[in-house]
């Protein structure tokens, strides 16, 4: 049974059933209802789009969220991730969502657990359900990735993002490439380098994203502004992209940093859009991991008792 920690454990046929078990929570009224299961989002580090979407999620999915908040827990008397964590198992929790600041913290954790793990992004490591989610929003403009040029841009070096989509839309089959200025390189990624001015006019798919200030050892102190003259996607730079291409950011964006604010609602974005999957995706990864650890919904038993019957 495997938790969902990273992009390195999905095959191809897996990402793709993803996408069609969240394309198909987009259309079915009810999906499986888990009556019976209880969810704990533990998530040490700030989130508003993937905690709540995680909790939309679960509602709809009939799971019990049990929520939970850093500032007025227990770990600020000194409790470890682990006692957190063993205490949600304890107290009947099925399932665990975990964001932690620390790369290899949650899979740490998971070594120690008996019940399932979905990563909900650690430190500078991974953000699979992040990065499923954009493959899911690159799939429904592209319906495929074979060949499909992606431009990650932005501070590569402390994204968990870039880290995750561009390890799985290279295995999917797509050229990707990386723009970042030259501290926030990170030259142990197996891919090229171009600048915006490039990237902006050969990419079918550019993917922002922010400064990630909190993992920066000194402050940074270029202006919004010159950083988004210099290396940002700017209003002339957008109208140099293919009639086609598509602007993904995970967000929070920084508007008029890494991009102009009249563009991050502008027809090319699916910077919103990518939130909505957000749900969908969320679902089907929760379901396909319950299902990979035997908790079944309740539906499911009443399939298998009508079958049993019949
Ligand atoms: N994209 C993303 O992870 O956003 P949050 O930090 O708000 O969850």
């Amino acid at each position: 049974m495997e938790h969902f920690l990273s992009m390195k454990q999905l095959t191809p046929q897996k990402i793709k059933s993803l996408i069609q078990m969240a394309e198909q929570f987009n259309y079915e009224g009810k999906p499986s209802q888990y009556s019976d299961v209880f969810a704990a989002n533990l998530f040490l580090e700030p989130s508003t789009r993937t905690k709540m979407s995680f909790t939309v999620a679960q509602h709809k999915m009939g799971i019990t969220p049990l929520d939970f908040h850093v500032e007025t827990s227990s770990a600020q008397k000194g409790e470890t991730l682990y006692d957190t964590a063993r205490t949600f198992e304890s107290i009947g929790a099925n399932l665990l969502v975990v964001r932690h600041p620390e790369e290899n913290a949650i899979a740490s954790l998971a070594e120690k657990m008996s019940i399932p793990i979905i990563n909900a992004g650690d430190g500078a490591g991974e953000h699979p359900t992040q990065s499923m989610l954009d493959l899911h929003t690159i799939y429904q403009d592209f319906h495929g990735f074979k060949g499909l040029k992606v431009a990650i841009a932005g501070d590569i070096r402390h994204s968990r993002v870039a880290r995750s989509n561009a390890y799985a839309l290279n295995m999917l089959g797509a050229e990707v490439s990386l723009v970042a200025k030259d501290e926030w390189k990170d030259h142990s990624l197996p891919y090229s380098y171009q600048s915006m001015d490039e990237a902006v006019e050969s990419c079918d798919v550019l993917m922002l994203l922010r400064i990630q200030h909190e993992r920066h050892e000194s402050k940074y102190t270029e202006t919004p502004s010159d950083y988004l003259t210099n290396y940002g996607l700017t209003k002339q730079r957008e109208r140099k992209m293919k009639k086609h291409a598509i602007i993904l950011h995970p967000a929070p964006v920084n508007r008029g940093v890494e991009i102009a604010d009249e563009l991050v609602e502008c027809s090319r974005s699916r910077i919103f859009k990518q939130m909505t999957n957000g749900v969908t995706m969320r679902m089907a990864i929760t379901a396909h991991v319950l299902e990979e650890w035997g908790i079944r919904s309740v539906n499911h038993h009443n399939k298998r008792k009508t079958f049993i019957v019949q």
